[in-house]
């Protein structure tokens, strides 16, 4: 310890939500808390990190429904499957917890009474779109419909993808419940409201005190212009979550109790280790309390919950720590490319910890996007953590062996140059304190590229060739194993496993931040092994393929069977003139293309047997482009030709359902592209 007293720290990452997978880009927030809170704990402070499941909510409650088991039981399995997700990836949490437990009902209930008690809870009735056949408040993505404005179908109950309108789901023509099919009604209730307007001169002081990054501070500040409305809490059975003590039928939004699962999963916690659990969270404590989020979900953590927290007699978090997200090969995760990488695929073909070295050597303390590029991904493993790192300790470990039994020089041969690695350590540490990981790793390569360096000019594979120069060489390699110590302390927050071998190779009780001081002499070490291989390449290729079936997978599961009539009565007759007027044609998908912008289009070239045809079909979320190319379908070849923010769509292409489950009529094999059809 830097001869001060040992800090209490609190600190959390954003609850995963319990309906999905962890997957890359929640990998970079939980990865960066853990090393944040193993270099803290590495420095001898008091830390402690704890997360939990995010349980509630109608989305979980419509996944749990559509596989056919309750919501516990989804909740239950999901949790499982987190937490191995995450410890495969050393993230290591003190606690992991649920918002669907006691402790939350508890402080969900206190803090709710509370802000109740003092007057910041308002009541009132208000309109929303309500499907009379499932029995429930629909939130505008539960609605689909046509856009008023362009008239294109299958739309969501806000903004149009098609020409980038934005209206409210009242708005759309003949709007269904993306639930059951139904059309949805109007229907009036009471809903419980925050008066956050009441905090907005203790939000202003609070943003503007250092408690979050300049650029969010920014953001905010956006906001609190355009002025605040109150938050809606509440939501109407049917609903998974706490009902709310004072109002039967009501239940608590599952961001009201969201961030309290940070209360209740560190309260579980202090009850099995039996630690004060208000002296972290009483108005004025002397404890440190940090959140690590994504850019997506500022507006929860840095306005609703402080205002929550103080309206309620609790202290506010000492900050709010924002990181942005990640892409992969420069673009959005994206399902059928295969960039959309679950963290249990990953670790089946890659050995997590080059991640975690990957994406420390990335971050800042800033809110930029992060690029997983798959192709620098593995140079920069291979050359800094193998190269460098592992070269220094692989190129010693022989000669230490063989010359001394095993056993380091008694004498150091450069004290200075250990000196300067020792006393480098304290810049390192500001930059890991500062979440500037990629400065840190920075600094930890230059000093692996002069430990080797320093071997390279000592030369003591060509000193092991002359007689009588044994000494020499066992004081040079000695020299070697002790600035790769260094190293190792330096990089243990980031790397833990690869750490671990190497403390137990230089046979180390700990590899704590202070306990470098302290030089190797007459030390005996281990056989050494190697302490990380290579990134191959077909590695990362069988990564992607994999990534591509999970998605093949998730579809089978999403292939919910719904009455073929659901919610779609059939139109009215048309005679057999109106049938033959639309012109059906076999048509061949020459090429098919993702279209910039547009989650749901294919734009597809279609060959009708001498003619081509520009059309975009809504069908990007169940197939590959590559998937299609060179597929028979069936095109209506006489629509008028129709103007998208993406261009003219000529024609339309024939498919049965929507969304995931969408599949693209085919004719028999034989068929000629530009046949006609009826
Ligand atoms: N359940 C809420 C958080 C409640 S906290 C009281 C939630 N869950 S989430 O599963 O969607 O996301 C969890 C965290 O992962 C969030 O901080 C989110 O920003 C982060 N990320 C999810 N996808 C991400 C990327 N692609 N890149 C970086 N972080 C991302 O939000
Ligand atoms: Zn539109």
């Amino acid at each position: 310890m830097s001869n001060t007293a040992p800090r209490k720290i609190l600190v959390t990452s954003a609850l995963p939500y319990a309906n999905g997978a962890i997957h890359l880009g929640h990998l970079l927030e939980y990865i960066q808390t853990d090393v944040w809170v193993r270099f803290q704990k590495s420095r001898g402070h008091h830390c402690h990190y704890v997360c939990a499941d995010d349980a509630h909510g109608t989305a979980i409650m419509l996944r749990a429904e559509q596989e056919g088991i309750t919501s516990e039981a989804l909740i239950d399995r999901v949790s499982r499957e987190h937490q191995e997700d995450f410890a495969r990836f050393g993230v290591a949490f003190d606690n992991y917890h649920s918002t669907h437990s006691e402790e939350n009902r508890h402080f969900s209930e206190l803090i709710y009474t509370r802000l109740r008690d003092r007057g910041h809870i308002a009541t009132r009735d208000i309109e929303q779109m309500y499907d009379p056949v499932k029995g429930l408040f629909l939130a505008d993505r539960f609605i689909k419909g046509t856009c008023p404005k362009c008239h294109a179908d299958d739309q969501y109950g806000d903004n149009c993808e098609a020409c980038g309108a934005t209206y409210t789901p009242a708005e759309l023509i003949d709007p269904v419940s993306a639930i059951s099919g139904a059309t949805p009604e109007v229907r009036s209730s009471t809903h419980y409201f925050f008066k956050l307007p009441d905090f907005a001169r203790f939000l202003k002081g609070w943003i503007d005190d250092d408690h979050v990054q300049p650029q969010i501070r920014n953001k905010l500040m956006e906001w609190f212009e355009s002025g605040f409305n109150e938050w809606d809490i509440s939501r109407d059975a049917p609903y998974f979550g706490f009902e709310i003590p004072d109002a039967p039928g009501k239940y608590f939004y599952v961001w009201l109790d969201a961030p309290i699962g940070y209360l209740a999963s560190f309260k579980h916690f202090c009850d099995r280790e039996g630690i004060d659990f208000d002296a972290y969270w009483r108005e004025g404590s002397d404890a440190e309390v940090y959140h690590f989020i994504g850019k997506d979900i500022v507006y929860f953590h840095a306005l609703f919950w402080p205002a929550m927290l103080h309206g309620a007699g609790l202290r506010t978090p000492t900050a709010v720590n924002c990181h942005g997200f990640v892409t992969v090969n420069g673009a959005k995760m994206s399902k059928s490319r295969g960039t959309f990488i679950k963290a249990a695929t990953y670790a089946d073909h890659l050995n997590p910890e080059y991640l975690r070295y990957y994406f420390a050597a990335k971050l800042t303390a800033g809110i930029d996007d992060l690029d997983l590029n798959l192709e620098d991904f593995a140079a920069r493993v291979n050359a800094d953590l193998v190269g460098k790192v592992v070269n220094i300790a692989s190129r010693c470990a022989g000669f230490v062996n063989k010359l001394g039994g095993g056993r380091l020089s008694g004498h150091c041969a450069a004290p200075e140059l250990v000196a300067r690695f020792i006393s480098a350590g304290n810049e390192i540490a500001e930059h890991y304190e500062a979440r500037e990981f990629g400065r840190a790793m920075r600094r930890i390569m230059e000093l692996a590229d002069e430990a080797n360096t320093y071997i390279a000019e000592a030369e003591p594979w060509v000193l092991a060739k002359q007689a009588g120069r044994d000494q020499e060489v066992l004081d040079i390699c000695s020299v070697g194993i002790n600035l790769f110590r260094q190293l190792m302390v330096y990089l243990a927050p980031v790397v833990p496993a690869m750490a671990e071998g190497a403390r137990h190779f230089m046979r180390l009780e700990s590899l704590d931040w202070d306990s470098r001081q302290e030089l190797l002499l007459d030390h005996e070490v281990a056989k050494f092994k190697p302490l990380m291989t290579r990134i191959e390449g077909d590695r990362i290729e069988a990564m992607i393929e994999a990534s591509k079936e999970d998605l093949v997978e998730e579809q089978k599961l999403k292939d919910t069977p719904k009455g073929p009539l659901a919610g779609t009565p059939i139109a009215p007759e048309i005679a057999f003139d109106d049938f033959a007027r639309v012109d059906l044609r076999i048509a061949r998908i020459a090429k098919a293309d993702y279209v910039e912008g547009a989650d749901k289009l294919l734009r597809l070239t279609l060959d009708l047997g001498g003619e081509t045809r520009n059309v975009f079909a809504g069908i990007r979320k169940a197939y590959a482009p590559e998937a299609l190319e060179g597929r028979l379908t069936v095109m209506v070849a006489n629509l008028a030709p129709r103007k998208m923010r993406f261009g003219v769509s000529e024609g339309m292409v024939l498919a049965a359902g929507s969304g995931e489950s969408i599949y693209l009529l085919e004719p028999h094999s034989g068929a000629e592209p530009g046949q006609r059809i009826n």
